[in-house]
């Protein structure tokens, strides 16, 4: 019989490609998303991907009410969990917000979860649960220390489902994933941020379509290749077959993944791979670090290779050369 997996957030960047992975896969998705940081073009690229519409609700994940009517309507098999807010900048200004939105929306889920019997599930954590102290690659035994509000709502989150698995039948997968970038192959789905970018690909991108004037490099004097921060850039493509991988992988106790490549690139090798990709130059200027940077984060993807038999399959200049395809096409 065909499963139904419920994806939370699936309207957003990663959880649009999530839902169509999973419906090219074969299974059935029912999707929740409030539209905090999405809206409903996202939704009908999603369906003209897939030619259909998969079920979609308007409902904050925090609604209990309206979201146990979702509940009691399908029989989940299991949820993928991707709502939550990300910025890391705004969860300083507002850490009550990112406590409510991100741990108590969980929380009526994995209540929600355990009252209607789908104990299954994939968390989207994030590789910024590492403590700065750490020495890259970063392992999954690397010691875990956040610095900011939103990194602490994963910590939590990751500590809470650990202890769902060893007190209330929980089966669980974490995937830590370090930086997602860029798009499906149809172009149509990608990241888009609704306000001025966090995050560098879409500043980068920003610059590259002359939307704004150059891009700032926060810090050049690291411990690093050029003194610019290192990353580790992931497809979003990959990413998500991390997931699928996962869904089949469940079992009665928790495993955490990093997903990453395993390979570190600098703010300044990215700004050159946008321009050889682009042809467009692209203006910079050095300011000061931000504060809750770090030198240098990329994964070991050695757990996950091993015991998944998962591993990026596609480089980051194809990831680069797809992102750009995205944004001349949703110009
Ligand atoms: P996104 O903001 O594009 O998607 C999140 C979606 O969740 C959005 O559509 C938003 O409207 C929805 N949402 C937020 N709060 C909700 C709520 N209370 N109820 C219902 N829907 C809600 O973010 P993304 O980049 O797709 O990230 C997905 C997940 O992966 C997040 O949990 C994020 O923390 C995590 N993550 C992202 C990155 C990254 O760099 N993109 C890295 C590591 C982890
Ligand atoms: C990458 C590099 C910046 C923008 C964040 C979150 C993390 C995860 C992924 C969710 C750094 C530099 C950036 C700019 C720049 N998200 N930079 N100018 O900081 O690794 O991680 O997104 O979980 O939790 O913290 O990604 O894209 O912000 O930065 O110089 O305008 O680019 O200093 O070295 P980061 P990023």
């Amino acid at each position: 019989m065909q499963k139904t997996i419920l994806i939370t957030g699936g309207v957003g960047y990663i959880g649009s490609h999530a839902v169509v992975a999973f419906e090219n896969a074969g299974y059935k998705t029912v999707i929740v998303d409030n539209f905090s940081n999405s809206d409903q073009t996202n939704l009908d690229w999603i369906n003209k991907i897939l030619g259909y519409s998969p079920d979609f609700f308007e409902c904050d994940i925090s609604d209990e009410k309206n979201f146990s009517k979702i509940f009691e309507k399908y029989n989940f098999d299991a949820v993928v969990h991707f709502a939550g807010l990300k910025a890391v900048g705004e969860s300083c200004e507002k850490p009550l917000l990112y406590y409510k939105n991100n741990i108590f929306g969980s929380l009526v889920l994995f209540d929600l979860m355990a009252r209607f019997n789908v104990k299954k599930i994939i968390f989207s954590s994030s590789a910024t649960v590492y403590s700065g102290e750490n020495i890259s690659p970063l392992t999954e035994k690397s010691a875990l220390w956040t610095t900011n509000p939103y990194g602490t709502t994963k910590l939590h989150l990751e500590k809470i489902i650990e202890e769902l698995v060893n007190f209330a039948e929980f089966e669980a997968i974490i995937l830590r994933y370090f930086n997602p970038i860029w798009s499906h192959s149809s172009w149509l789905i990608g990241e888009k941020p609704n306000w001025i970018p966090n995050n560098l690909l879409p500043f980068v991108f920003d610059v590259a379509i002359w939307k704004r004037e150059k891009l700032f490099v926060f810090g050049a004097d690291y411990p690093t290749i050029d003194g610019t921060g290192v990353r580790d850039y992931i497809d979003v493509n990959d990413l998500v077959d991390a997931h699928l991988l996962a869904y089949k992988n469940l079992e009665k106790w928790l495993k955490i993944f990093n997903v990453g490549t395993g390979q570190g690139t600098s703010v300044l090798e990215i700004v050159n791979l946008v321009e050889k990709i682009s042809w467009k130059k692209i203006p910079y200027q050095i300011i000061a670090r931000r504060p809750w940077d770090i030198a240098e984060v990329f994964a070991s993807a050695e757990k996950i290779k091993t015991e998944l038999g998962w591993s990026a399959k596609r480089t980051i200049s194809d990831a680069i050369a797809s992102g750009w395809k995205f944004v001349k096409n949703n110009l």
